[in-house]
């Protein structure tokens, strides 16, 4: 522990599993307080139990505009004040391909993978602006924001448009001090893979192991993501550290949306090759 946030009050949405229940282990040892906003209610009490007076647990539906109005209100009652909002909170939503969308999947997706991005700005930012203080904004957007074909179209679409709440984000909110930035992570071995691909739950970690010995060596870096990969750059996003950071969405998937996935590069070369051999 460095107290990199100490006397900080964060909110994290999805806080439960994966990726958010990481980064509530890493804000708490580096000495925020965490607020856990999620539905899983069992989980997030145990959770909050077992962290001790640092962490507190708000059943929280991302979807529902009042649930995250009322969400920062109880934060705020509990601990004092708002420093940062995390909203993390996802799923992969409605996993059509192009051809088969339909309005109730694509407006079911965006109102949990988008709206609930833009709303969390709009609670956080009012709240920041009550108490005369700036505050960071953090989302975990995905390499489906910087790349096609990563996931469904509804997910890359919805999660596009997080890098437009991000930028209008700086426009409006950077003269106040608040910051508002975006992490792109790559593949992370958490729960929604079982959950994307209808795997048991409870097979999770057994999945995931699984599919990390399958995808390792198609990383560039050579391994698959970790949440504590993640956590890692939400903490530094949330500490002063990243003070005059803002506006940026940030690659967090070892080099994977840096580079060619396919093999075009070797193609074309061979290809070369073949045409000057003739
Ligand atoms: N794991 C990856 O490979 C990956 C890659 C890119 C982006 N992401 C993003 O990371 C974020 C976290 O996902 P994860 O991988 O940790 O998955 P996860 O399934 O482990 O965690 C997601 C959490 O969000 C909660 N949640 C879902 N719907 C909610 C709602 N309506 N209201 C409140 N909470 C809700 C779930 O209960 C769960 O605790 C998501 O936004 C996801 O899109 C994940």
């Amino acid at each position: 522990m460095t107290g990199l946030l100490d006397d900080k009050v964060a909110i994290i949405t999805g806080g439960t599993s994966g990726i958010g229940l990481a980064s509530v282990e890493s804000f708490v040892a580096e000495g925020a307080k965490v607020a856990i906003a999620d539905i899983q209610d069992e989980l997030g009490a145990s959770i909050a139990e077992r962290l001790g007076d640092a962490v507190i647990y708000v059943h929280t539906d991302v979807t529902d505009e009042t649930a995250l109005e009322t969400l920062v209100s109880t934060t705020v009652e509990k601990f004092g004040k708002l420093d940062v909002m995390y909203n993390n909170a996802g799923a992969q939503g409605d996993p059509s391909a192009i051809v088969d969308a339909t309005s109730a999947g694509f407006d079911k997706t965006i109102a949990l993978l988008t709206r609930s991005v833009l709303l969390g700005h709009k609670f956080a930012a009012r709240q920041f602006q009550a108490q005369g203080t700036g505050g960071s904004i953090i989302t975990t957007s995905s390499a489906a924001a910087l790349q096609g074909g990563w996931s469904a179209a509804g997910y890359t679409i919805a999660k596009h448009a997080i890098t437009g709440v991000v930028r209008q984000a700086v426009a409006e909110l950077a003269p106040l001090g608040i910051r508002s930035n975006a992490i792109a992570p790559g593949i992370i071995m958490t729960p929604i893979m079982a959950r994307s691909f209808g795997v048991p739950l409870e097979q999770s970690d057994e999945f995931v192991a699984f599919l990390a010995e399958k995808l390792d060596s198609t990383q560039p870096i050579g391994r698959v993501g970790q949440p504590e990969d993640i956590a890692k750059v939400a903490v530094f996003l949330a500490s002063d550290l990243a003070g005059y950071v803002t506006g940026v969405t940030i690659p967090v998937d070892g080099g994977a949306t840096a580079v060619t996935q396919g093999s075009f590069g070797a193609d074309v070369v061979s290809a070369a090759a073949e045409f000057t051999n003739k």
